[in-house]
């Protein structure tokens, strides 16, 4: 049975010692192969509160959030600045990998994850994710320092420019992308 304070007591031990980040890896892939054991331990967010806003835990050296992806949820590409395990216990979320290509970014490869997976992100990564079921997405996402005090970037919808991150700004410009893609694919299945 998963048990989420001693999930978390573990990734503390595991982050600091060698090959922390592997080892919290392996931890996620042990614990999200019974995803409805997670689901049970884990309690859901209230409506409005967002998953930066109610962290499991938070500390300079570990960050422990639980993610939930409403249905059709579309975020611009950012980046960590430290490594993250992401682990997933209902639905999919589907990963869009970026390099940087001059002043913006291009579109690297794509990875889905479902529900009893995990995968780990290095520090370098820059990334975007979306749900692209009709149900909610559910994942355990632990990060290797202080995902909310720490400075990183995101980049833009329209220019695909980099931006210090910045959370209202964030939801709004992925709120915006959502959109266009809806309308573009209104669009095309109109022609
Ligand atoms: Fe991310």
């Amino acid at each position: 049975m998963f048990d989420l304070d001693a999930f978390i007591s573990e990734c503390r031990r595991l982050a600091g010692g060698a090959h922390g980040p592997k080892r919290v890896l392996d931890l996620m892939r042990a614990s999200i192969a019974e995803p409805e054991s997670v689901a049970k331990a884990v309690a859901p967010q209230g409506p409005g509160v967002g998953a930066l806003d109610a962290p499991l835990f938070r500390s300079p050296e570990l960050t422990v959030l639980n993610v939930a992806l409403r249905p059709g949820t579309v975020t611009i590409p950012h980046d960590h600045r430290m490594w993250a395990v992401i682990g997933i216990y209902q639905g999919e979320e589907a990963n869009t990998f970026f390099k940087r290509d001059g002043a913006g970014l291009a579109q690297a490869n794509r990875r889905t994850i479902r529900s009893g997976e995990a995968i780990l992100l290095g520090e370098d990564v820059v990334h975007a994710i979306e749900n692209p079921l009709g149900a909610e997405t559910l994942g355990l996402h632990v990060y290797g320092g202080d995902l909310l005090g720490a400075p990183r970037s995101m980049w833009d919808p329209r220019e695909s420019r980099e931006h210090p991150y910045d959370v209202p700004q964030f939801y709004a410009w992925s709120r915006e992308l959502a959109a266009s893609r809806k309308t573009s694919a209104r669009a095309a299945a109109a022609t």
